[in-house]
């Protein structure tokens, strides 16, 4: 059975005070949760990572980034490394985000070689796919996410790939308020899981988690998560406040497959 995962995704949201804050909340609203059942995780802004590691040691919650430079070190004026994010107290990292794809010029060769850096430094990479609403209306979906996951996770081993979490994101779901329906995501997330089988083996598919994200809210967070291929969310807005992403992480937990 996949774990259920729930991440935040803070974006270019929060100074470090507010980020303190925000992670202090969570903490105390969500220390009765087991980590054997579900998995915590957290994305803040590069200036916060050093302090709310603080906050959250020896607690449920898990520290991600939200994005890295494949290099290790050198003159790379303004990245940051995946050894400065370990460095930082991160154990994950969001990989190819479609607001970089589409801001940034993030493209699935960047996503590919960030993936590897990640992994290398034995940072969990949580890699995003999917598709925009244009793509999705002129019937491209499949395509874009043979494009993304064949190209993305191109040369990654069997043993490499069992480290990663995958995020379907469709993007004209991203802070729209207009969540993709359970079916829908269920359709998508059935398919990438379709493709591992056939890049990988049944098992290696059986064991990798996907994250459904768009609009996650407590009111469609049961319906999702109950999904067979939903194993948990990745969530933006509503993680922003104490009461919604703990709302939303605790009804996840309660979801028994
Ligand atoms: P929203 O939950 O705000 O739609 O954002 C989703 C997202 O992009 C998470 O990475």
């Amino acid at each position: 059975m996949r774990k259920t995962i729930i991440a935040g995704n803070w974006k270019m949201h929060k100074t470090i005070s507010e980020s303190i804050e925000l992670a202090n909340g969570l903490k105390r609203e969500l220390f009765k949760l087991d980590t054997q059942d579900i998995d915590i995780v957290i994305c803040p802004g590069f200036t916060a990572l050093a302090e709310v590691t603080e906050v959250i040691q020896g607690s449920n919650i898990q520290l991600g980034a939200q994005d890295l430079y494949w290099q290790k070190e050198g003159a790379f004026t303004g990245e940051i490394s995946s050894l400065m994010l370990k460095d930082a107290g991160c154990s994950f990292v969001i990989i190819g985000h479609s607001e970089r794809r589409q801001f940034f010029s993030e493209t699935n060769e960047s996503v590919n070689k960030k993936l590897k850096a990640a992994l290398s430094e034995g940072l969990t990479p949580i890699v995003c796919v999917g598709e925009t609403l244009s793509e999705r209306e002129s019937k491209k979906t499949f395509k874009v996410l043979d494009d993304h996951i064949k190209n993305s996770l191109m040369d990654i081993s069997p043993e490499d790939i069992l480290k990663i979490v995958i995020a379907y994101e469709p993007v004209w779901a991203i802070g729209t308020g207009k969540t993709a329906t359970s079916q829908e995501a269920e359709e998508a997330q059935k398919y990438i899981r379709g493709l591992l089988i056939k890049m990988y083996n049944e098992e290696v598919a059986s064991f990798l988690r996907i994250q459904y994200g768009g609009s996650v809210k407590p009111e469609n967070i049961v319906e999702l998560v109950s999904e067979p291929d939903v194993d948990g969310a990745l969530v933006g807005g509503a993680s922003l406040k104490v009461d919604s992403f703990s709302e939303i992480v605790k009804l996840a937990s309660g979801v028994k497959k």
